[in-house]
């Protein structure tokens, strides 16, 4: 059974909106759960989406027991872990080598299937696979199977990122957290993800410090314990509605967040022409019938992120003038770029640039192509004439809970059928 979304030219978003818990948090954090052996961990305000749903699949299948109710989860953990990671559940969702690090920590051993390329890009784990050698795992990769082990437990070490990837430094700050000996870690990414998941650890008997900047150090300890955590506002669902707000000559409050979170999407909102009002936990969006052409290139936290960047290329061709849109993380991001020019935009892709000029759009069948792109083509939906159906929302599951409810709550005119 097919879903879609329609979509009409959007009255002025109003109201106020409540953001989730961040599934780029919850997921390590899920991940990292295991190291907390014979103990339950609970977890707080976690965001009811599919790939927390498969994440939770990849913990049972290597013998741990999620219960879900709402909002709330706990993780109970066995003494003893399966080591193989589900092969239908890692090419689901390649976050599901996030349990790689807890897995060696514990067992000494872990053997998952390498993850294909997806949509946006090859997105190889070969920083993950070194750090693991720093830390003194053997490792190998046969017939698209990576096996991972060592004797005793992994060994505290010195390892240079070669790029600040989210997931290697998340991998490798929980493996780290239990190897014998003091790690660190340079070169790291800096999102407030990691962050969350360092503090987390440190919850759970970690001894984690410099989260957040460049170089991180990790006492390994021997053992880690139960915990109560809640989970970090979810910056990007939170950035979206910024953007759909402001789309829409709307004026939304964005309620449940960390402004400084949003800082470099609040900065080009701004820069473009929106009147933005922060508050302690929430940011104000009015929109403007006239906005300025910027620039913006996606890179590693602090800079303007790349999963913002596919909601954000749909408000620029409300600008008059010339923007260019350039995506440094990815080497493929851009295929929503097709579907917006069927609805009547005129983006130039050059390399890793795109350069929009200000278009009217028109209403017609569109498919999303990652989750953020489906987000993206909700957004341009909100601006087209006539009617604007999006199709292949299981994307859009992945990384927006009610997405639809909360736009009509905001006023949008926007329906999901299933045919
Ligand atoms: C995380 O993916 C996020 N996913 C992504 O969000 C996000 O886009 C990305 O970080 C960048 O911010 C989760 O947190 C679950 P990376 P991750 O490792 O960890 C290259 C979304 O929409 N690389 O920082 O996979 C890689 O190819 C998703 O919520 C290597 O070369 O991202 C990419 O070009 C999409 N070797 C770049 O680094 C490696 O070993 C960034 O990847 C690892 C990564």
């Amino acid at each position: 059974m097919e879903e879609y979304i329609l979509v009409e030219k959007g009255h002025p978003l109003a109201g106020e909106v409540q953001i989730e818990g961040a599934k780029n948090a919850v997921l390590p954090i899920m991940a990292a759960s295991l190291l907390a052996k014979n103990n339950t961990i609970h977890l707080q305000r976690v965001p009811q989406l599919s790939d927390v749903e498969t994440m939770a699949a990849v913990l049972s299948n290597l013998g741990a027991k999620v219960v879900r109710n709402g909002q709330h989860m706990h993780v109970e953990v066995p003494s003893i872990l399966q080591t193989q990671t589900p092969e239908h559940l890692v090419s689901k969702m390649r976050a599901s080598v996030l349990v790689m690090g807890a897995l060696l920590a514990l067992e000494g051993k872990v053997s998952v299937v390498l993850p294909g390329g997806c949509a946006i890009g090859s997105r190889p784990l070969d920083i993950h696979l070194r750090g693991f050698e720093a830390l003194g795992a053997t490792v190998q990769l046969s017939h698209g199977i990576i096996e991972a082990s060592v004797d005793g437990r992994l060994q505290g070490a010195e390892f240079d990122l070669a790029f600040p990837s989210v997931g290697a430094t998340e991998n490798l700050m929980i493996a780290a957290s239990r190897a014998e000996g003091k790690t660190i870690l340079r070169g790291v990414a800096k999102e407030p993800e990691i962050i969350d998941l360092a503090n987390f650890l440190n919850a759970m008997g970690a001894q984690i410090h410099g989260a957040g900047t460049d170089t991180i150090e990790i006492m390994g300890v021997e053992t880690l314990t139960a915990c109560e955590y809640e989970i970090l506002p979810d910056r990007i669902e939170a950035g979206t509605f910024m953007i759909a707000a402001a789309i829409t000559q709307g004026d939304v409050i964005i309620k449940n967040i960390i402004p400084d979170h949003l800082q470099p999407i609040t900065a080009k909102l701004q820069q473009l022409g929106a009147k933005i009002t922060i508050g302690d936990d929430w940011i104000g969006v009015q929109g403007n019938k006239d906005y300025q052409a910027i620039d913006i290139k996606t890179g590693p936290h602090p800079n303007f992120p790349t999963d913002m960047q596919s909601p954000m290329l749909a408000i620029l061709l409300c600008a008059d003038g010339v923007s260019t849109l350039t995506e440094t993380i990815f080497e493929n991001r851009f295929m929503h770029v097709e579907e917006l020019n069927r609805m009547g935009a005129q983006i130039i892709v050059d390399g890793r640039t795109c350069i929009v000029t200000k278009q009217s759009l028109h209403g017609v069948r569109v498919k999303a192509t990652d989750l953020r792109s489906a987000a993206g083509l909700v957004l341009a939906g909100l601006l087209a004439d006539g009617e604007t159906r999006i199709e292949k929302l299981y994307h859009l599951d992945r990384g927006y809970v009610d997405f639809v409810e909360k736009l009509q709550k905001l006023g949008a005119k926007i329906s999901r059928h299933s045919s």
